[in-house]
């Protein structure tokens, strides 16, 4: 049913290249071609060097080495591949609008209608389109009425909700056994034919039973409310892990205890300095927009706190290093563990680290930031998109904020390190060498609760951990 089948896709980012490599080994006999505007993106997905690839996945190198050049192309010719495909995923990005209606909520969806301008002129036969990004409510009508409007005569296209559940940094592994595959389309046969093929491309290697169906609304709205409820979860705990640092209570345990609940589960319930990455916080303002847009204060106010909580927590672990410092950090060296907005990715999109080091920078710290995947100037570029830090209004940027080699190199010198991602080589760090070579007292901050803090307090650390007590005489404030 799928022999010969050629897929194209419109954005070869996070999402469209790992999705578009694993169809391709999945699905042998389908021609798959990834498309971007960006020439540079595709140059290194088409890098002969596997570590120059535009995203670090663990796994991933090998699926494109696999695939590359067999049944998966990468390319910058949009209106050849996409006249040529028998299905177009969309996988652009909707970030949040910076101007305008809805300014700072709203999800930008320009480049999908872009896409869909762009479809309809190149296109002389039937396609079906998958809207693979994440988009508001209602946009699959968006395309549709566009699609309809510019199309040449004869040519019928079927728009199908398709959209990604994948983490970065186990987004191989989510692809390969993913925990569902939810197609959206619309209740006519057309829709349905579309539908079906779909699923047969994915029914390829996931399990029949896996891949829901519903209407295109459900799937739009389906992807919003899993990573509201997901982000959710971690402002939950969150909140209880301060109560956690006043009381004398451990997140760890109360989130085991209350993890173990069948109903509740015990994942993503990890107490952390606050979550980041480009979906969460985006989407939720999108939710929040869509309630509000559709009447409904209540609701948006509800989801709002999710966000609120999460700056809360950010800003309450940045305010927590200066106050455990006396006060005053101002010429201080802080070395900064990771910078990645998670492990086993180079991504540092909303990551809570350049949160923290703006805040560290404005009270006169000097950074020293080692990760193992994200270089300098990715760090530089997250910390004035979001943040708004430049060498023109952050004196001394270029010596205060500085890229290592190591984690030892960072803390040569400094009066405290702050653990910013889990990446799991910090556990191994030699801990005594870096006590020997910091100021004393020397401080760690423990933002992803991952090290040993009974080892590094005997070495002589002053240590604080993400919701828990500083020592066992905390008491209730
Ligand atoms: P990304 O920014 O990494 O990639 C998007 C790509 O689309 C860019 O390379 C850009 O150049 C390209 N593009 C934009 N407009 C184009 C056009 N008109 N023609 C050709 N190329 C164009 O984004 P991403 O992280 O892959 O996310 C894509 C979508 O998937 C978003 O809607 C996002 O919300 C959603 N999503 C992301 C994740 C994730 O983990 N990153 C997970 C699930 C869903
Ligand atoms: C998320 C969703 O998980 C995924 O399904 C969706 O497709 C895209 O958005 P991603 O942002 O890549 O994926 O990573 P995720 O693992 O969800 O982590 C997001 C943030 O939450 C990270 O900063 C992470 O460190 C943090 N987190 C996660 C916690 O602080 N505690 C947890 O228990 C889990």
């Amino acid at each position: 049913k799928i022999d010969g089948l050629k897929v194209a896709c419109i954005g070869a980012g996070y999402v469209g290249g790992p999705t578009m490599a694993v169809i391709a080994m999945k699905c042998p006999t389908v021609t798959v071609t990834v498309l971007d505007i960006s020439e540079e993106r595709i140059a290194a997905w088409n890098d002969e060097d596997l570590d120059n690839l535009p995203v670090y996945e663990p796994g991933l190198a090998a699926v494109v080495a696999e695939t590359r050049g067999r049944n998966l192309f990468f390319s910058t010719d949009v209106e050849g591949a996409v006249a040529a495909a028998d299905i177009v995923f969309v996988s652009v990005n909707t970030p949040t609008k910076l101007h305008g209606v809805g300014k700072g909520r709203a999800a930008d969806v320009k480049n999908l209608e872009a896409c869909a301008r762009t479809i309809a002129r190149v296109s002389s036969s039937n396609k079906i389109i998958v809207e693979k990004s994440t988009v508001p409510i209602k946009t699959a009508e968006t395309i549709r009425r566009v699609l309809e409007a510019n199309k040449r005569p004869g040519c019928e296209f079927s728009v199908l909700s398709n959209p990604e559940f994948l983490a970065e940094g186990t987004a191989v592994d989510d692809l390969f056994e993913p925990s569902r595959v939810l197609i959206g389309g619309e209740d006519k046969p057309a829709g349905r034919t579309a539908v079906a093929q779909l699923a047969a491309v994915y029914n390829n290697w996931v399990a029949r039973e896996r891949i829901i169906t519903t209407n295109l609304w459900s799937s739009e709205l389906s992807k919003l409310v899993a990573n509201a409820f997901l982000a959710q979860r971690i402002s939950s705990i969150n909140s209880i892990s301060a109560l956690c640092e006043r009381t004398g209570a451990d997140v760890s345990e109360v989130a085991r205890a209350v993890g173990s609940d069948h109903r509740i589960g015990p994942n993503f319930l990890k107490a952390s300095l606050g979550f980041g990455g480009s979906c969460f916080q985006k989407d939720i303002l999108n939710l929040v927009y869509l309630a509000e847009r559709f009447g409904l204060p209540e609701v948006a106010a509800y989801w709002e706190q999710v966000i609120a909580m999460n700056e809360w927590q950010k800003r309450r672990f940045a305010e927590g290093m200066v106050s455990s410092m006396f006060n005053s950090v101002s010429g201080k060296r802080i070395a900064l563990l990771g910078f990645a907005f998670k492990k086993d990715t180079a991504d540092v999109r909303e990551t809570a680290a350049a949160y923290v080091s703006k805040f560290l920078l404005e009270e006169r710290a000097h950074l020293r930031v080692y990760d193992p995947k994200v270089r300098l100037p990715a760090m530089l570029s997250e910390l004035d998109y979001t943040c708004g830090v430049t060498p023109e209004n952050c004196p001394d940027l270029a010596t205060r904020f500085v890229s290592c080699a190591s984690a030892l190199e960072a803390c040569d010198g400094a009066d405290a390190l702050a653990v910013m991602t889990e990446w799991d080589e910090f556990a191994s760090i030699d801990f005594e060498a870096a006590f020997a070579a910091m100021r004393k007292p020397a401080f760690v901050f423990d933002g992803r609760n991952v090290l040993d803090h009974a080892k590094l307090r005997a070495i002589g650390f002053q240590v604080y951990v993400i919701g828990k007590p500083t020592s066992p005489s905390a008491t209730v404030m």
